[in-house]
Protein backbone atom coordinates (compact mmCIF):
# COMPACT_ATOMS: atom_id res chain seq x y z
CA UNK A 1 0.00 0.00 0.00
CA UNK A 2 1.22 3.57 -1.11
CA UNK A 3 0.15 6.86 -0.29
CA UNK A 4 -0.41 9.27 -3.67
CA UNK A 5 -0.64 13.28 -3.68
CA UNK A 6 -3.92 12.72 -5.43
CA UNK A 7 -5.65 16.41 -5.78
CA UNK A 8 -5.17 20.11 -5.11
CA UNK A 9 -7.45 22.67 -4.23
CA UNK A 10 -7.25 26.24 -2.80
CA UNK A 11 -9.18 29.32 -1.84
CA UNK A 12 -8.22 33.17 -0.98
CA UNK A 13 -10.91 35.51 0.14
CA UNK A 14 -11.51 38.34 -2.44
CA UNK A 15 -10.04 41.53 -0.06
CA UNK A 16 -7.15 42.69 -0.40
CA UNK A 17 -4.79 44.25 2.28
CA UNK A 18 -2.07 45.96 0.21
CA UNK A 19 1.13 47.82 1.62
CA UNK A 20 -0.21 51.18 0.87
CA UNK A 21 -3.29 49.80 3.10
CA UNK A 22 -1.02 49.13 5.82
CA UNK A 23 1.20 52.34 5.36
CA UNK A 24 -2.00 54.06 6.58
CA UNK A 25 -2.31 51.96 9.74
CA UNK A 26 1.41 51.74 10.94
CA UNK A 27 4.85 53.44 10.46
CA UNK A 28 5.98 51.88 7.35
CA UNK A 29 6.18 51.90 3.89
CA UNK A 30 5.56 49.86 0.85
CA UNK A 31 9.35 50.11 -0.02
CA UNK A 32 10.32 48.37 3.19
CA UNK A 33 8.06 45.47 3.29
CA UNK A 34 8.55 44.82 -0.34
CA UNK A 35 12.86 45.02 0.09
CA UNK A 36 12.45 42.89 3.47
CA UNK A 37 9.72 40.01 2.85
CA UNK A 38 8.81 40.40 -0.81
CA UNK A 39 5.25 40.68 -0.13
CA UNK A 40 2.90 43.22 -2.17
CA UNK A 41 0.24 42.13 -0.57
CA UNK A 42 -2.69 40.00 1.63
CA UNK A 43 -5.88 38.46 1.39
CA UNK A 44 -8.04 38.96 4.50
CA UNK A 45 -11.36 37.08 4.89
CA UNK A 46 -14.47 38.86 4.86
CA UNK A 47 -17.22 39.78 7.93
CA UNK A 48 -18.04 36.59 9.41
CA UNK A 49 -15.83 34.85 7.56
CA UNK A 50 -14.22 32.19 8.90
CA UNK A 51 -10.95 29.46 8.89
CA UNK A 52 -13.81 26.59 8.21
CA UNK A 53 -15.42 28.70 5.88
CA UNK A 54 -12.54 28.75 3.55
CA UNK A 55 -11.50 25.53 3.99
CA UNK A 56 -14.30 23.60 2.99
CA UNK A 57 -14.21 26.08 -0.24
CA UNK A 58 -11.01 24.33 -0.81
CA UNK A 59 -11.67 20.83 0.41
CA UNK A 60 -14.44 20.94 -2.21
CA UNK A 61 -12.45 21.48 -5.14
CA UNK A 62 -9.89 19.55 -4.16
CA UNK A 63 -12.57 16.26 -3.72
CA UNK A 64 -13.70 17.20 -7.06
CA UNK A 65 -10.60 17.25 -8.76
CA UNK A 66 -9.69 13.97 -7.54
CA UNK A 67 -13.23 12.51 -9.20
CA UNK A 68 -14.30 11.19 -5.78
CA UNK A 69 -17.39 11.35 -4.05
CA UNK A 70 -17.51 12.91 -0.22
CA UNK A 71 -18.36 9.70 0.98
CA UNK A 72 -15.41 8.35 -0.25
CA UNK A 73 -13.49 9.97 2.08
CA UNK A 74 -12.60 8.54 5.65
CA UNK A 75 -10.77 10.88 7.42
CA UNK A 76 -10.36 14.73 7.81
CA UNK A 77 -7.07 16.52 9.14
CA UNK A 78 -7.13 19.89 9.40
CA UNK A 79 -3.56 21.73 10.37
CA UNK A 80 -4.36 25.28 11.62
CA UNK A 81 -3.46 27.73 14.77
CA UNK A 82 -6.30 29.90 13.96
CA UNK A 83 -8.88 27.15 14.66
CA UNK A 84 -13.01 28.37 14.88
CA UNK A 85 -12.97 27.52 18.64
CA UNK A 86 -9.82 27.57 20.71
CA UNK A 87 -11.16 24.76 22.58
CA UNK A 88 -13.41 22.44 20.86
CA UNK A 89 -14.56 21.53 19.09
CA UNK A 90 -12.10 20.94 16.05
CA UNK A 91 -12.15 22.85 12.92
CA UNK A 92 -11.87 19.38 11.37
CA UNK A 93 -15.44 18.30 12.52
CA UNK A 94 -16.89 21.55 11.87
CA UNK A 95 -14.99 21.50 7.81
CA UNK A 96 -16.52 17.81 7.64
CA UNK A 97 -19.90 18.91 8.62
CA UNK A 98 -19.84 21.73 6.33
CA UNK A 99 -18.67 19.46 3.38
CA UNK A 100 -21.85 16.88 4.65
CA UNK A 101 -18.94 13.92 5.57
CA UNK A 102 -20.72 11.77 8.33
CA UNK A 103 -19.02 9.62 10.20
CA UNK A 104 -15.55 9.92 9.53
CA UNK A 105 -12.52 10.02 12.18
CA UNK A 106 -11.83 14.13 12.40
CA UNK A 107 -9.53 15.90 13.93
CA UNK A 108 -6.64 19.06 13.79
CA UNK A 109 -2.95 19.55 13.84
CA UNK A 110 -1.37 22.41 15.49
CA UNK A 111 2.12 22.79 14.08
CA UNK A 112 1.64 26.48 12.77
CA UNK A 113 3.77 27.27 9.27
CA UNK A 114 5.01 23.23 9.35
CA UNK A 115 1.05 22.44 9.77
CA UNK A 116 0.29 20.75 6.16
CA UNK A 117 3.29 18.94 5.80
CA UNK A 118 2.92 17.32 9.19
CA UNK A 119 -0.81 16.21 8.40
CA UNK A 120 0.74 15.20 4.95
CA UNK A 121 2.81 12.35 7.11
CA UNK A 122 -0.45 11.74 9.08
CA UNK A 123 -2.13 10.71 5.88
CA UNK A 124 0.54 8.65 4.53
CA UNK A 125 1.22 6.55 8.17
CA UNK A 126 -2.84 6.24 8.02
CA UNK A 127 -2.99 5.08 4.37
CA UNK A 128 0.13 2.96 4.38
CA UNK A 129 -0.81 0.84 7.57
CA UNK A 130 -3.92 -0.25 5.48
CA UNK A 131 -6.24 2.19 8.54
CA UNK A 132 -7.55 4.67 5.91
CA UNK A 133 -8.04 4.92 1.91
CA UNK A 134 -8.92 8.37 0.57
CA UNK A 135 -7.70 11.42 3.26
CA UNK A 136 -9.03 14.87 3.21
CA UNK A 137 -5.72 17.10 4.56
CA UNK A 138 -6.24 20.87 4.83
CA UNK A 139 -4.35 23.91 5.71
CA UNK A 140 -6.70 26.75 6.96
CA UNK A 141 -5.71 30.02 8.81
CA UNK A 142 -7.49 33.77 9.29
CA UNK A 143 -4.37 34.69 10.56
CA UNK A 144 -5.92 38.13 10.78
CA UNK A 145 -7.83 37.50 13.61
CA UNK A 146 -4.60 36.79 16.00
CA UNK A 147 -2.50 39.85 14.12
CA UNK A 148 -2.17 43.21 15.94
CA UNK A 149 -2.80 45.70 13.01
CA UNK A 150 -0.71 48.59 15.46
CA UNK A 151 2.15 46.21 15.55
CA UNK A 152 4.43 46.84 12.33
CA UNK A 153 6.39 43.81 12.97
CA UNK A 154 4.23 41.39 12.17
CA UNK A 155 1.05 42.76 11.11
CA UNK A 156 3.34 42.96 7.11
CA UNK A 157 3.67 39.29 7.41
CA UNK A 158 0.56 37.52 7.94
CA UNK A 159 -2.49 36.76 5.44
CA UNK A 160 -5.96 34.57 5.01
CA UNK A 161 -6.26 31.21 3.33
CA UNK A 162 -7.17 28.01 2.88
CA UNK A 163 -5.40 24.68 0.93
CA UNK A 164 -6.36 21.13 0.59
CA UNK A 165 -5.22 18.01 -0.83
CA UNK A 166 -6.68 14.59 -1.08
CA UNK A 167 -4.30 11.63 -0.46
CA UNK A 168 -5.57 8.57 -1.47
CA UNK A 169 -3.87 4.91 -1.35
CA UNK A 170 -2.18 3.54 -4.29
CA UNK A 171 -0.98 0.07 -5.45
CA UNK A 172 1.78 1.75 -8.04
CA UNK A 173 4.91 2.76 -6.69
CA UNK A 174 5.73 4.86 -9.08
CA UNK A 175 3.03 7.52 -7.96
CA UNK A 176 4.10 7.27 -4.37
CA UNK A 177 5.30 9.91 -2.06
CA UNK A 178 8.33 9.32 -1.73
CA UNK A 179 9.57 10.35 2.11
CA UNK A 180 8.70 13.14 4.73
CA UNK A 181 10.73 14.28 7.47
CA UNK A 182 8.57 16.11 10.23
CA UNK A 183 10.68 17.54 13.06
CA UNK A 184 10.42 20.36 16.21
CA UNK A 185 12.21 21.70 18.93
CA UNK A 186 10.20 23.21 21.98
CA UNK A 187 13.42 24.87 23.34
CA UNK A 188 12.39 27.81 20.96
CA UNK A 189 8.66 28.16 21.87
CA UNK A 190 9.21 32.10 22.50
CA UNK A 191 10.31 32.81 18.83
CA UNK A 192 6.39 32.77 17.52
CA UNK A 193 4.09 32.52 20.44
CA UNK A 194 0.23 33.34 21.03
CA UNK A 195 0.40 33.96 24.87
CA UNK A 196 -3.57 33.81 25.22
CA UNK A 197 -6.00 32.19 25.48
CA UNK A 198 -4.71 29.38 26.96
CA UNK A 199 -3.69 27.26 30.52
CA UNK A 200 -0.82 29.49 31.04
CA UNK A 201 -2.80 32.76 30.14
CA UNK A 202 -6.93 32.25 30.69
CA UNK A 203 -9.04 34.76 28.96
CA UNK A 204 -9.03 38.16 31.76
CA UNK A 205 -8.43 41.73 31.84
CA UNK A 206 -5.14 41.60 31.60
CA UNK A 207 -5.26 39.34 28.43
CA UNK A 208 -6.97 42.12 26.86
CA UNK A 209 -5.42 44.98 28.35
CA UNK A 210 -2.00 43.50 27.27
CA UNK A 211 -2.68 42.62 24.07
CA UNK A 212 -1.75 38.69 24.57
CA UNK A 213 -4.31 36.66 22.43
CA UNK A 214 -1.88 38.24 19.41
CA UNK A 215 0.93 36.75 17.85
CA UNK A 216 4.46 37.75 19.23
CA UNK A 217 7.77 36.61 17.11
CA UNK A 218 11.24 37.47 17.21
CA UNK A 219 11.30 38.34 13.89
CA UNK A 220 15.35 38.40 13.45
CA UNK A 221 16.12 35.45 15.44
CA UNK A 222 13.22 33.47 13.67
CA UNK A 223 14.96 34.19 10.24
CA UNK A 224 17.77 33.54 10.77
CA UNK A 225 17.22 30.10 12.23
CA UNK A 226 14.79 29.20 9.41
CA UNK A 227 17.55 30.03 6.87
CA UNK A 228 19.70 27.56 8.56
CA UNK A 229 16.82 24.78 9.58
CA UNK A 230 14.96 24.34 6.26
CA UNK A 231 18.25 24.48 4.37
CA UNK A 232 19.67 21.60 6.19
CA UNK A 233 16.33 20.10 5.81
CA UNK A 234 16.06 20.08 1.97
CA UNK A 235 19.65 18.93 1.41
CA UNK A 236 18.69 15.71 4.39
CA UNK A 237 15.98 14.92 2.36
CA UNK A 238 17.56 14.82 -0.93
CA UNK A 239 20.73 13.36 0.27
CA UNK A 240 18.58 10.51 1.97
CA UNK A 241 17.02 9.38 -1.29
CA UNK A 242 19.82 10.08 -3.74
CA UNK A 243 17.92 12.98 -5.72
CA UNK A 244 19.69 15.89 -6.87
CA UNK A 245 18.15 19.54 -6.90
CA UNK A 246 18.41 19.85 -10.65
CA UNK A 247 16.17 16.99 -10.89
CA UNK A 248 13.49 18.59 -9.01
CA UNK A 249 11.40 20.57 -11.05
CA UNK A 250 8.87 22.37 -8.15
CA UNK A 251 10.60 23.29 -5.03
CA UNK A 252 7.65 24.57 -2.61
CA UNK A 253 8.80 26.06 0.63
CA UNK A 254 6.57 27.89 3.04
CA UNK A 255 6.19 31.40 1.95
CA UNK A 256 6.93 33.47 4.43
CA UNK A 257 9.54 36.00 3.41
CA UNK A 258 11.00 35.90 -0.25
CA UNK A 259 14.88 36.57 1.48
CA UNK A 260 14.67 33.29 3.16
CA UNK A 261 13.00 31.49 -0.15
CA UNK A 262 15.77 32.82 -1.81
CA UNK A 263 18.36 31.85 0.67
CA UNK A 264 17.65 28.39 0.78
CA UNK A 265 17.07 28.29 -3.13
CA UNK A 266 20.88 29.66 -3.63
CA UNK A 267 22.45 27.33 -1.36
CA UNK A 268 20.48 24.52 -3.16
CA UNK A 269 21.74 25.79 -6.46
CA UNK A 270 17.61 26.15 -7.74
CA UNK A 271 17.37 28.39 -10.65
CA UNK A 272 14.56 30.87 -10.22
CA UNK A 273 11.98 28.19 -12.59
CA UNK A 274 12.38 25.42 -10.43
CA UNK A 275 11.52 27.76 -7.31
CA UNK A 276 7.78 28.78 -6.73
CA UNK A 277 6.46 31.92 -4.66
CA UNK A 278 3.36 32.88 -3.88
CA UNK A 279 4.22 34.89 -0.76
CA UNK A 280 4.50 38.68 -2.93
CA UNK A 281 0.54 38.07 -3.43
CA UNK A 282 -0.62 36.24 -0.25
CA UNK A 283 1.99 37.06 2.37
CA UNK A 284 2.22 34.45 5.10
CA UNK A 285 -1.00 31.84 5.19
CA UNK A 286 1.39 29.79 7.92
CA UNK A 287 -0.54 25.88 7.54
CA UNK A 288 -2.24 26.68 4.25
CA UNK A 289 1.00 28.87 2.40
CA UNK A 290 2.08 25.48 0.80
CA UNK A 291 -0.89 23.85 -0.53
CA UNK A 292 -1.94 27.47 -1.67
CA UNK A 293 1.57 27.32 -3.59
CA UNK A 294 0.74 23.78 -5.48
CA UNK A 295 -2.35 25.02 -5.73
CA UNK A 296 -1.37 28.04 -7.99
CA UNK A 297 1.41 25.86 -9.76
CA UNK A 298 -1.30 23.65 -10.54
CA UNK A 299 -3.75 26.26 -11.62
CA UNK A 300 -1.32 27.68 -14.17
CA UNK A 301 -0.39 24.74 -15.58
CA UNK A 302 2.90 24.64 -14.74
CA UNK A 303 2.76 21.57 -12.43
CA UNK A 304 2.08 17.60 -14.46
CA UNK A 305 1.01 14.66 -13.55
CA UNK A 306 4.13 12.49 -12.14
CA UNK A 307 6.25 16.17 -11.77
CA UNK A 308 8.43 15.51 -8.52
CA UNK A 309 7.89 18.19 -5.31
CA UNK A 310 9.99 19.00 -2.89
CA UNK A 311 8.00 20.75 0.18
CA UNK A 312 9.93 22.72 2.68
CA UNK A 313 8.37 24.18 5.72
CA UNK A 314 9.00 25.67 9.31
CA UNK A 315 7.10 27.48 11.81
CA UNK A 316 5.94 28.03 15.55
CA UNK A 317 6.85 25.71 17.99
CA UNK A 318 8.82 25.62 16.61
CA UNK A 319 8.58 23.04 14.12
CA UNK A 320 9.78 22.08 10.47
CA UNK A 321 8.97 19.90 7.64
CA UNK A 322 10.45 18.50 4.52
CA UNK A 323 8.39 16.38 1.64
CA UNK A 324 9.39 14.64 -1.61
CA UNK A 325 6.59 13.65 -3.60
CA UNK A 326 5.35 13.45 -7.26
CA UNK A 327 2.31 15.06 -8.21
CA UNK A 328 -0.17 11.82 -9.01
CA UNK A 329 -3.54 14.08 -9.76
CA UNK A 330 -4.44 14.96 -13.69
CA UNK A 331 -2.64 17.76 -15.21
CA UNK A 332 -5.04 20.99 -15.44
N1 LIG B 1 8.31 48.97 8.66
C1 LIG B 1 9.37 49.74 8.87
N2 LIG B 1 10.34 49.44 9.77
C2 LIG B 1 10.19 48.29 10.46
C3 LIG B 1 9.09 47.45 10.28
C4 LIG B 1 8.11 47.82 9.34
N3 LIG B 1 7.04 47.07 9.08
N4 LIG B 1 9.23 46.38 11.10
C5 LIG B 1 10.37 46.55 11.78
N5 LIG B 1 10.96 47.70 11.39
C6 LIG B 1 12.21 48.28 11.87
C7 LIG B 1 12.59 47.81 13.25
O1 LIG B 1 11.94 48.56 14.24
C8 LIG B 1 14.08 48.02 13.23
O2 LIG B 1 14.34 49.39 13.47
P1 LIG B 1 15.62 49.86 14.34
O3 LIG B 1 16.80 49.37 13.56
O4 LIG B 1 15.47 51.33 14.36
O5 LIG B 1 15.47 49.18 15.65
C9 LIG B 1 14.48 47.74 11.78
O6 LIG B 1 13.28 47.84 11.02
C10 LIG B 1 15.07 46.37 11.57
O7 LIG B 1 14.28 45.42 12.25
P2 LIG B 1 14.57 43.88 12.14
O8 LIG B 1 13.52 43.14 12.90
O9 LIG B 1 16.00 43.60 12.47
O10 LIG B 1 14.35 43.68 10.56
P3 LIG B 1 14.55 42.40 9.69
O11 LIG B 1 15.44 42.68 8.56
O12 LIG B 1 14.86 41.18 10.52
O13 LIG B 1 13.10 42.20 9.07
C11 LIG B 1 11.20 40.78 9.42
C12 LIG B 1 12.00 41.98 9.91
C13 LIG B 1 10.06 40.51 10.36
C14 LIG B 1 10.70 41.09 8.05
C15 LIG B 1 12.16 39.57 9.35
O14 LIG B 1 12.86 39.44 10.57
C16 LIG B 1 11.47 38.27 9.09
O15 LIG B 1 10.87 38.08 8.05
N6 LIG B 1 11.60 37.33 10.02
C17 LIG B 1 11.06 36.01 9.89
C18 LIG B 1 9.60 36.05 10.05
C19 LIG B 1 9.00 34.75 9.73
O16 LIG B 1 9.36 34.12 8.76
N7 LIG B 1 8.09 34.35 10.57
C20 LIG B 1 7.30 33.23 10.36
C21 LIG B 1 8.08 32.02 10.37
S1 LIG B 1 6.99 30.76 9.93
Amino acid sequence: MYAKFHSIGAYAPSKVLSNKDLEKMVDTSDEWILKRTGISERRIAGDGEVTSDMATIASDIAIDRAGLEKSDIDLVVCATVTPDYFNMPSTACIISDKLGIKNVQAFDISAACSGFVYALSVAKAFIESGMKKHVLIVGAEKFSSIVDYTDRSTCILFGDGAGAAVISVTEDKSEAMIDIHASADGSYADFLVTPAPGTINPVSQRVIDEGLNFVQMKGNETFKLAVKTLTKDVKDILAKNSIDSKDIPHFIPHQANYRIIKAVGDALKMSKEQVVVTVGKYGNTSAASIPMAINDIYESGRLKKGELMLLDTFGGGLTWASALLPFAGETK
